[in-house]
Formats: structure tokens, sequence, C-alpha cells
């Protein structure tokens, strides 16, 4: 069955190009993207490799740990490193795990036979802490990802879950935020002093707090 949001993402052990991953483990109280590709030397996915380890120090402000993943042998993960630092600008700064043998792609249902019966689809799971499913995203090989928008998910995430707010369509950090509808007007008065915006009861805008 494949993983909900809510779930815990489940553990594993896997060889990766930093060593055996104990996943919970390696997790430890970061947040973790864990993402798959379809397959090493091929075009897309060297862009993304390289413009994920461009994008690390970005992670690492968010307490974010990247790990990658596709079913090609650890020795191929080792030569196409050279690859990606070549042509992207960036060297390979965060574990691929090694699945050759499917452990993980099966256990996080990656691989999806009518699309490919071989290869793993571009997956993304967002893992909190608590090692909980917070997000995931499924793309074709066709389809590069865009990370930013997965920075703006791991933003909004951290922001509502230590506030009662959520946050609207193309949200940007710094951006107005929804007072959640469960918070009545005379909390959000304690809350948001500062007050708000009622567009309707049920659509109050606030100023993101600390902006
Ligand atoms: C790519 O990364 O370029 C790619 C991988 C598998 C299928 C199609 C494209």
């Amino acid at each position: 069955m494949s993983l909900r949001l809510g779930d815990i993402a489940p553990d594993f052990t896997q060889e990766s190009t930093e060593g055996p991953i104990h996943f919970h483990e390696w997790a430890g109280d970061s947040w973790v993207i864990l993402f798959s590709h379809p397959k090493d030397f091929t075009p897309v996915c060297t862009t993304e490799l390289g413009e994920v380890s461009r994008l690390k120090p970005e992670f690492e402000k968010r307490n974010t740990k990247v790990i990658g993943l596709s079913v090609d042998p650890l020795e191929d993960h080792k030569a196409w490193a050279g690859d990606i630092q070549e042509t992207q600008g960036s060297a390979l700064n965060f574990p691929l795990l090694a699945d050759a043998d499917r452990k993980v792609s099966d256990l996080y249902d990656m691989i999806h036979p009518n699309a490919n019966d071989t290869l793993t689809v571009r997956s993304v799971f967002i893992v909190d802490p608590n090692k909980k499913i917070r997000l995931t995203l499924t793309y074709p090989a066709s389809t590069g990802r865009h990370f930013d928008e997965i920075l703006r998910v791991l933003d909004s995430l951290q922001l509502t879950d230590s506030h009662k707010l959520a946050t609207p369509v193309n949200w940007q950090p710094g951006g107005d935020c929804i007072i959640v509808p469960a918070v009545s007007n005379e909390e959000a008065a304690k809350l948001f002093p500062e007050g708000w915006d009622e567009k309707k009861p049920y659509l109050r805008l606030v100023k993101q707090p600390g902006k």
C-alpha cells in the first residue's frame, strides 16, 4: 500500500555514497527530504542532483537533511558524481542511496510499473523530526522537479507547525498567512494582537509572525 501523509516513514538500512545509512538514526532530529531519480548518467537527473547540491545550505538553514536514491549500484553513483560536478558546477554533497535490490524503492512505492517497471519515478517525501511523512510528490521521468518549491513547502510546514496558521496559494516566505478556521476571533485577538484583514469570517489574512 502506498504511503500517506501522517504515516511514519518506514525505517531501512541501505548502502549509500556516504556508507551504510540506517535511515531513522541518520535522520536524527532533522527534517528529511528523501527523493528518488530514475537513473544515473541521465540528463534531467544530472541537473536535479547538481541543483540539490547547490541548495544544500538552504536545506541546512531549515534543519533539513537531503538524501537521494536510484536503483543503480554504488559504483555508478560514485562515477556519476564526477559528471555532476563537471557539468553542474556543484559537487554531490549529500548521500545517494544505491538501491539496486529495490529495498527502499519497494518500501516507499517508488516504482510505478505502468510508467516503467524497473526504474524509480521522481518521488519526493518530506519527513519531519517525528519521522512522520508530511509531503509526497510524484513527478514523471521527463520532468525535472523545482526544488525551490520543496523549500517553500518546508517553510510553510515549519511555520504552520509553530503557529495556528495556514499559507495561501502561491505563498512565499514573508507573505500574508491565513488564520486557521478553528481559531475563534477571540483567540485570534490574543495570538495576533496587531489584527488581521477579514475578507470573510473564514478568510482572515494576517502578517507572517516575526516579519
Ligand atoms: C533523465 O534524467 O534525463 C531521464 C531519466 C529517465 C528517463 C527519461 C529521462
